[in-house]
């Protein structure tokens, strides 16, 4: 059996960032809570509540003068609550994020609707929304725009942090050419992260060349998601594990392996399924 990683994996700068500022604050408060995961890995969740970094759904259940912002980011209406409660704010919002929330501001108060390409379920995209006060909306696909045409003249795009590049390109091209009939401006603004898009560029290159391709990450992680659809759009085999011991032997045995692992992966997870194909070679 041949492992091969992919030249660009786990860990991305937004979240060594995020979990650098939750350990100082856990040594200088004691206790912190973040409002939803501070990343979507459950290993990171489980070692951060090791050192009393808890995750809570709601604000309701607060039990802490420290709120820390998960590295998706809040919405600007859970951040108010939180002022208002006069509790401290440790902020891990990705700087990437930050800029994607940035934009769908500065589009709406340029007199832009709004609309982000990506999963209206997920905290980053509900935390981007947020900033455009009832002017923007998630699609996933052009034809869930239906219905709003009339009001549709200046038309903003932008994207959740983790899609995919070519995705996005093809939503909004598609998006743009549905209503051109309507639409006077359109800005398109790139707010996919360079992180996601290495990954994902390394993940394909691999996924090329080999039998069998292993993500690695949360299953409640968007980017690791899209990672191994990437992968499996190749036609290669793919499985999508939170950790090594998900690995079955008799899947794997003389392939050769690949393995890509999601930006919120701990090096320690990536380096235990390394460690069981090893074990499962000989
Ligand atoms: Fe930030 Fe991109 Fe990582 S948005 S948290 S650098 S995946």
């Amino acid at each position: 059996m041949e492992v091969e990683l992919a030249q660009e994996l786990g860990f991305c700068s937004g979240v060594r960032r995020a979990l650098r500022l939750l350990r100082k604050a856990a040594r200088e408060y004691g206790n912190v809570v973040t409002l939803g995961d501070a990343v979507h890995n459950r290993q990171v969740v489980e070692e951060l509540s090791g050192i009393g970094v808890k995750s809570i759904v709601s604000i309701s259940e607060v039990d802490s003068q420290v709120v820390a912002v998960p590295s998706h980011g809040l919405s600007k209406q859970n951040l108010d609550e939180i002022r208002a409660m006069g509790l401290s704010i440790v902020d891990t919002t990705c700087p990437r994020v930050e800029r994607a929330q940035r934009s769908a501001a500065g589009l709406v108060k340029a007199g832009f609707q709004v609309v982000v390409f990506g999963d209206i379920h997920h905290p980053e995209v509900e935390g981007i929304l947020s900033w455009t006060h009832g002017k923007g909306r998630a699609l996933r696909f052009p034809e869930e725009m239906a219905g709003i045409e009339g009001s549709l003249k200046s038309l903003g795009i932008l994207s959740q942090t983790t899609q995919n590049i070519d995705a996005f390109a093809a939503f909004a091209s598609k998006l743009v050419s549905m209503h051109l009939g309507t639409i006077e401006e359109v800005r398109v603004v790139n707010t996919i992260c360079d992180a996601t898009k290495k990954r994902q560029e390394a993940a394909l290159e691999l996924a090329r060349k080999v039998d069998l391709m292993v993500v690695i990450g949360g299953y409640n992680s968007a980017n690791t998601g899209r990672l191994a659809e990437v992968c499996a759009s190749t036609g290669v085999e793919t499985h999508h594990v939170e950790a090594a011991w998900e690995l079955e032997a008799e899947q794997l045995k003389g392939k050769r392996i690949g393995i890509s692992a999601g930006a919120s992966t701990p090096d320690h997870v990536i380096r235990d399924v390394v460690v069981r194909l090893k074990n499962i070679e000989s």
